[in-house]
This record gives structure tokens, sequence and C-alpha cells, in this order.
């Protein structure tokens, strides 16, 4: 049987040997990219090193599971806990017990074990070992333009009837509205950002803890990606923020609200939040805007605000450790705040 490791930098070679084999050449020149920043910066790394686990026979190395350290505020706790990724084990040694044997270390180790976004295999294998599954997270989008509404699978005089149709209504939707509070831009989180993270923690049963430290790393110092940060203020107070980026898909350009924080019973701030999210989405030419978003107060506000929910595969499992949490804790998310933020799903 294969032994269970911690990862050290000597490893560095084989692991992006397997992981060409796994995932193919171009998502492991895309990895690469991206590692240093993914797995040695990230701001809650326990100890400053990396939390991954390779499983080894001799000196071959046939599997490893890496991890995203993240404090998670739970059930009015915080625990160390981590998002799950780039698991993958050697093609010739899959199905042979080695993934599970990775999934259950990783999971002895930390207070709260979290997967977003899964391969089939892998979500197979949670299911098969009976990790708690709360997702999908719910995606809804908001149309703005007549070809916010067409679709790669219906024949094109379909999505040209369809975009005819819905262009009235979509023209509603998307009409501009006022702010009703100040906007900005910003460069960096400042240290009032973990304030307003401390001040709203309780609202959540189940939010990543979202101070300045995790979000800088996260939206600022990301290598792969570029997002913009805009601030919520009433007087001189932050009241919220929003990060977002604009993108070209193949049916035509996507904005995507990435991660957003308010306090969820202050409906004028979510909506102000969203109102310059449109605003800045129809200035980058989107024909739609997107957000996964869990918690039922946001999702109301977006509901108000012209998104509608769509068919979502963002799974989502979660199995927190030692912590006395009520028997329905799993069923009822409605105050648990994920997004497409969270894990590396945004990539
Ligand atoms: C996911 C993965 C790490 C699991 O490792 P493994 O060593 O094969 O897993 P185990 O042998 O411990 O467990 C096998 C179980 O995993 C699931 N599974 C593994 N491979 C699967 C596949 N190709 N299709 C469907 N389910 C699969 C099944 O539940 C399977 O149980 P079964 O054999 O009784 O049907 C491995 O399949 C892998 O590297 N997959 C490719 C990379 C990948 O998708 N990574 C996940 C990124 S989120």
């Amino acid at each position: 049987m294969a032994d269970i490791v911690r990862y050290t930098p000597d490893d560095r070679r084989a692991v992006d040997a397997l992981y060409r084999r796994v995932f193919g050449n171009d998502s492991a020149d895309a990895s690469r990219l991206r590692w240093e920043w993914q797995y040695r910066h990230n701001p809650n790394n326990p100890g400053g090193t990396p939390v991954i686990w390779i499983a080894r026979e001799g000196n071959t190395l046939v599997g490893q599971y890496a991890t995203m350290p993240v404090r998670l505020q739970v059930h009015g706790r915080e625990v160390e806990a981590s998002w799950g990724m780039d698991v993958m084990v050697a093609p010739e040694r899959q199905r042979q017990g080695i993934g599970e044997v990775l999934f259950r270390t990783w999971d002895r180790n930390v207070g709260a074990s979290l997967g977003l976004g899964l391969s089939q295999s892998s979500h197979r294998l949670f299911r098969k070992l009976h990790w708690p599954e709360p997702g999908p997270i719910p995606c809804l989008v908001k149309p703005l333009t007549r070809r916010a509404i067409n679709r790669a699978s219906w024949p094109e005089p379909v999505n040209r009837l369809v975009s005819a149709l819905t262009l009235p209504f979509v023209k509603v939707i998307a009409r501009s509205r006022p702010l009703r509070a100040e906007m900005a831009i910003v460069r960096r989180f400042a240290p009032e950002f973990t304030a307003f993270w401390d001040k709203l923690a309780p609202h959540f049963e189940f939010a990543v803890r979202r101070d300045a430290a995790y979000l800088n790393w996260k939206y600022v110092e990301a290598p792969h990606v570029r997002y913009v940060v805009a601030a919520l203020r009433r007087g001189a107070e932050l009241q919220g923020y929003v990060v977002y980026r604009h993108l070209q898909e193949p049916r035509g350009r996507v904005t995507t609200l990435v991660d957003f924080l308010v306090d969820p019973d202050d409906e004028a701030g979510m909506k102000t939040l969203l109102r310059w999210v449109d605003r800045e989405a129809r200035a980058a030419d989107s024909d739609k805007i997107r957000v996964f978003c869990l918690h039922e107060g946001y999702r109301r506000v977006l509901r108000r605000s012209g998104y509608f929910q769509v068919k979502s595969t963002m799974e989502f499992t979660v199995k927190v450790n030692g912590v006395d949490l009520p028997p329905t804790f799993y069923e009822d998310t409605l105050g648990w705040h994920v997004t497409l933020g969270d894990s590396d799903q945004d990539r």
C-alpha cells in the first residue's frame, strides 16, 4: 500500500510530471503559473508551508491531495479548515484505494474538509465515503442584452427567435437604476476590511473568514486572473464590497460576480452593490452577469434585482470535525455564504 506523507519541495518535479499525466499539458501549464501563489503564499498556511499530501510507493510518487487552508466561521466558532483541490492518482493506480486513503488523511488533519466544483470521479468518491453534500451552489444570471438568453444547444433560428421575443423584457430588467450610497474602486483591502468581517461573521452559520490578508491574497495578488474590487461606504464607514471580472465566453461576454460581502439584512446596501456591478458590466459590454450564491437572504435580493436561478453544476461537499452541530446542520444552508471565489474554481 502507498505511504501518505506531507509534501516537501523535493517532490515538486514529480508532482508536476504526475499533474501533466493526469490533467494534460494545458492544465499543467496553468497550474504552474498559479502554484507559488496558490500553495506557498496562502496567508492561512499553518507554519507558512503548503499543506499537500503525497502518496508514495517506494520512491515513486503515485498521488497527491493539495489543499487551500482557510479559517472557517461555522456554527458560532472559527475552525481551521481547507478546500481540497488538485487531487490525483496515477492512471495505472486509480480505483485501488489510494484516493480514499488520501481523502481520509486530509480529513483527519483538518477541522473541516471542504470540496467545491468536483470532477465526476472525485464527486463519486466523496459520495462513496459519505461526505455530507449541501450543494450544488445555486447559479443566478442577470440578462443585459438580447444575446444573454442564447444557448449553444439551440439551433441558430431558435436563438434568434428567443432573443427577439425576450428583448422587451430584458430591456426592462437591464435598465439603469440609481446608486443609493457611495461606491468606489479599491486597489487593496485595508485593515478596515478585517474589522468589517469581524462585525459580520456572527451573521453566518457557515462562511470562510474574509479578512484583509485573505482577500488581498485571493483577489489582488492572484497571478492568473485580474479582479476589480469596489467598496460601499455610508459616510466614512465601510459597509460592503464586491469582487468581479469580465470575460469572453464562446457565446458572449460575461461579468462574473466572484465574491461579495454586506450585512445580509442590509437590502439597500446589497442592491447598491448589484447596481454598481450592473453599470460596470454594461460599460464592459457584457451580455449577462453571473453569480454563484448559497445564502438565501442574498439570493432573495438577487432575484428582486433581475437575476434568475439557472442549473448549477457547482458541486459542494463539507465535513466539519470536532464541533457540536445540530442534526439539521447540513440541510439548512440558508445562512451559509459560499461563492465562486471560495476554493480555486475561478481559473
Ligand atoms: C479522483 C481520484 C483521485 C480518486 O482516486 P482513486 O485512487 O481512483 O480512488 P479510490 O480507488 O480510493 O476510490 C475509487 C472510487 O472513486 C470513484 N472513482 C474513481 N475513479 C472514477 C471514475 N473514473 N469514474 C467514476 N468514479 C470514479 C468511485 O467512487 C470509485 O469507487 P468504485 O471503484 O467502487 O466505483 C482519481 O480518480 C483521479 O486521479 N481522477 C482524475 C483526476 C481528478 O478528476 N481529480 C479531481 C479533481 S476535482
